[in-house]
């Protein structure tokens, strides 16, 4: 029985991947170690913790105490590595912040996996490591800084991080390399474009987007909206990463993506459209709505959900204009593709939102509405 020790497992991305390893390999053992931030939130997994084979440890990735503790505690084989700071606005405001996280705590948890992996040491006094070992790192596409209007991200691409946050992932990126390259630690890369889909914290656009709508709050568009991501459902990223941690090549890094570019001002359009014509559809959804206006005939007036509550505010400093991802090579040797539609995607994230508002209004309770009120009151 394999044991993953799966490191920021109570955010976004991690719990689906919890989610998925649970129903893909119901036979293995997986430690979800979270610091609970803001990001972080053990109600997204309530049901998975109720499983036998699921252990949640409270930890830092960054605290040496924590990490050794784990892997005392637990006969760890595979390491993926979701913990980090993950917002970009975020890294504008404190950018040490994501290098404590995103550096020192990747160092910190790769020294921890060396020690406990390492059983001695070959004729050229590199450490040998216990068999079949392996640690994932999830990096990001921004690593390879920002396209113009043509052109992929391919693993080749020079790296060439902008925002704090990209930097700080690069230099995570870096590290898992060096280790790599320097103790021969068997590791594997990802490199994802956008992931959308359930959980996903209400800071980031597309749920931002949705939360709004249902608040009847106006919807701030950075710039002038023609800022391009490359948007990857969830569940594929999850995919992808198994196909990396058991069978990608060990050193090697894989691009992760969908080809499917949208900019930002069409992704708000088909928000503002979908929750509308769901709710024209199926009435019983207006009664998530906050505002209850009620129309001439009665019912409640969906009639202001338009695209006249988008409001162009000031752009995010130094906003990347474009991200796109080629995926051949994971596709090639991995048999990886995207299996969700953009369009089925979008339409199945708008239902979870409004199937799942309890979760939202827990997560964005308290210290939300602070980040909320700073980061949205000057634009
Ligand atoms: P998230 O912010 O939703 O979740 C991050 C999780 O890490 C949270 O549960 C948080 O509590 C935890 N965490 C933060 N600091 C920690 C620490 N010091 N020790 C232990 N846990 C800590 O992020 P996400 O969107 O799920 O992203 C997960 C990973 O994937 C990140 O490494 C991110 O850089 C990368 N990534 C994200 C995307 C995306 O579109 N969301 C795309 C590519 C790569
Ligand atoms: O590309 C992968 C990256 O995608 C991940 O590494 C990051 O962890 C993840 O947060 C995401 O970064 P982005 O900055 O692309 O995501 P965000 O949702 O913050 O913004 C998407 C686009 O929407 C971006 O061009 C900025 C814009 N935007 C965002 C917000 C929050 C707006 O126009 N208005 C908003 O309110």
């Amino acid at each position: 029985m394999m044991t993953y020790l799966i490191t920021g497992g109570a955010g976004f991305i991690g719990s689906n991947f919890v989610k998925h390893m649970l129903s893909a390999y119901p036979n293995s053992r997986l430690v979800v170690f979270d610091a609970l931030t803001y990001a972080g939130n053990l109600g997204t997994l309530q049901n998975e913790l109720k499983e036998e084979q699921v252990t949640f440890v409270k930890g830092d990735i960054c605290s040496k105490k924590d990490t050794e503790q784990v892997f005392k505690d637990h006969k760890i084989d595979f390491v993926v590595n979701f913990a980090a700071e993950s917002h970009v606005d975020r890294s504008i405001e404190n950018p040490q912040l994501f290098l404590e996280v995103n550096v020192l705590g990747t160092q910190n948890l790769l020294n921890t996996a060396k020690k406990f992996w390492t059983i001695g040491t070959d004729e050229n006094n590199y450490p040998t490591w216990r068999e079949g070992v392996k640690f994932l790192q999830v990096s990001t596409d921004e690593v390879y800084g920002s396209l113009g209007i043509e052109g992929f991200f391919t693993e080749e691409t020079p790296l060439d991080p902008r925002s704090p946050y990209s930097a700080a992932k690069t230099e995570g990126d870096l590290i898992v390399r060096a280790y790599n390259e320097t103790y021969k630690m068997p590791i594997t890369i990802t490199r994802c474009s956008n992931n959308y889909g359930p959980y996903h914290f209400p800071e980031k656009l597309i749920p931002l987007i949705i939360r709004n709508i249902l608040e009847g709050k106006k919807l701030p568009v950075y710039g002038d909206g023609k800022n391009v991501r490359d948007w990857l459902y969830v569940e594929d990223h999850c995919k992808a990463i198994d196909k990396v941690l058991h069978k990608g090549r060990v050193g090697e890094v894989y691009n992760v993506g969908g080809h499917n570019e949208k900019t930002n001002i069409d992704i708000v359009k088909l928000v503002i459209d979908t929750i509308r014509d769901i709710m024209d559809k199926e009435p019983k959804y207006r009664e998530v709505l906050k505002k209850q206006e009620k129309s001439a005939n009665g019912d409640i007036d969906i009639s202001w959900i338009n695209y006249d509550l988008i409001s162009f505010v000031q752009d995010r400093q130094g906003h990347d204009f474009r991200y796109a991802i080629d995926p051949t090579k994971i596709s090639n040797e991995l048999g990886w593709l995207p299996e969700t539609t953009f369009d089925k995607g979008i339409v199945k994230t708008i239902y979870w939102y409004l199937d799942n508002q309890g979760w939202v209004e827990e997560v964005t309770s308290g210290d939300y509405l602070k980040y909320y009120e700073q980061m949205y009151s000057n634009r």
